[in-house]
């Protein structure tokens, strides 16, 4: 199936553009709305770096906004079927839905402890990790300080939306709205 037409698809206008590629960004569209003024995009590195200039660019309120859109890995939402399409198979990729019971219990231990601590979830590229690298990084990652923890957390955001945008481009979106 042949994906979507990043210079087309602008040329369509911001509406259309935000609706198509919204979800690239967790429950934020509003990244790659602020990113469409950019524009238009000879390719996927072009609207990336508009994304992180958006990111640059906004508050610190809007950066933990962002943090704090994501689920936990193989958090409560997972545990209800409440992910979107994108989460849900990002998690599966890393077989967060295949955990042992232990398995979960120590990422419900770790998650608790995390989110206590930094007052938003851990987030980690799922897709480029499996859950025993998430689960050590999870351990890792709850001792940085704060700045670095949000450093990490964004880098690892724009990972998960670059990952999102490649399929986008190369095949048929898994959601046409966020
Ligand atoms: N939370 C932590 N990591 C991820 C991820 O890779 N995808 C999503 N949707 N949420 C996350």
């Amino acid at each position: 199936m042949s994906g979507l037409d990043l210079q087309s698809l602008w040329s369509g206008g911001e509406d259309a553009f935000v609706a198509a590629l919204g979800y690239l960004f967790e429950h934020s569209p509003w990244v790659v709305a602020r990113a469409y003024a950019q524009g238009p995009f000879v390719d996927a590195d072009a609207l990336l770096a508009a994304t992180s200039t958006v990111l640059a660019l906004a508050t610190q309120e809007d950066r933990l906004a962002l943090i704090r859109a994501h689920p936990q890995l193989a958090g409560k939402a997972a545990i209800a079927g409440d992910l979107t399409v994108s989460s849900q198979r990002e998690q599966k990729s890393a077989g967060l839905d295949r955990l042992t019971p232990e398995e979960f219990e120590r990422f419900h231990a770790l998650n608790r402890v995390y989110q206590e601590r930094f007052a938003f979830p851990f987030i980690v590229c799922a897709r480029l990790n499996d859950k025993t690298s998430i689960l050590a990084a999870l351990e890792a990652r709850s001792s940085q300080d704060e700045a670095a923890e949000i450093t990490t957390a964004l880098l690892e955001i724009s990972r998960i939306a670059r990952l999102r945008l490649a399929d986008a481009l190369n095949a048929a979106p898994l959601e046409t709205k966020a």
